[in-house]
């Protein structure tokens, strides 16, 4: 299992301590959250604060975009050192652009991910998966940090993996939003690869946390 904490619940009081008991742990990837105040009602950190986080971390940036303008940031965010850069379906007017962005993020050198809102069919992306290297399931509605887990996620897990097994595809699953030890337990069940947890990651002892997870 892959683990990805989201930093959106670090103690930015201390990033280096938080850091570092990151990279003493087992997670692989780390999760940023990227907020406009458009696409959700909240503001969260830029690309500045992405080099500053792969200039102090071995991790995998996992950038988690939340934002109206996916296509016109992707390659401001890859600069700033993303690995693999995640967009909303739900921001994107039209398959056909959604698959010109997917070029441009593979074109720039990095991985591209496609997530989904609670409430928006898993069908949707049946013509899409194809494309993507990762897909990620949103168990929340996108904005905050600290909801309850939606478990209608599970269906989508379970379908997703059927998808990607028959197809023989490469493509990832990923799970945000209220994770912890239980629910990533029934996720992982489900046929999940990766868990993105932040309040339960940063809320008590970050290795044993990630340890619980993994
Ligand atoms: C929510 C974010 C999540 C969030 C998860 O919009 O995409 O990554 O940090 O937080 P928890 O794990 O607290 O639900
Ligand atoms: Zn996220």
């Amino acid at each position: 299992m892959i683990i990805a904490p989201s930093i959106l619940s670090m103690d930015f009081s201390d990033t280096k301590k938080s850091v570092e008991a990151l990279e003493a742990s087992c997670a692989k990837w780390m999760h940023f959250d990227v907020m406009d105040g458009h696409f959700v009602p909240n503001l969260t950190f830029g690309p500045d604060i992405l080099k500053a986080m792969k200039r102090s971390s071995s991790l995998l940036m996992d950038v988690h975009v939340m934002i109206a303008d996916p296509m016109k940031y992707a390659p401001v965010f890859i600069n700033a050192g993303a690995d693999l850069y995640t967009f909303h379906y739900e921001a994107v007017e039209s398959v056909e652009k959604m698959k010109e962005l997917i070029h441009l993020i593979h074109n720039e050198g990095c991985k591209a991910g496609i997530s989904i809102k609670p409430k928006t069919s898993v069908s949707v992306l049946d013509e899409l998966i194809n494309e993507v290297d990762l897909v990620l399931v949103m168990s929340v509605e996108p904005g905050f940090g600290g909801q309850k887990f939606d478990p209608n996620a599970l269906n989508k897990i379970s379908t997703l993996r059927q998808w990607i097994d028959e197809r023989k595809l490469n493509c990832l699953i990923e799970v945000d939003g209220g994770i912890n030890a239980e629910t990533g337990k029934l996720c992982k069940e489900s046929g999940v690869d990766v868990l993105v947890a932040g309040s339960y990651v940063f809320g008590g002892d970050i290795k044993e946390r990630c340890e619980s997870l993994c």
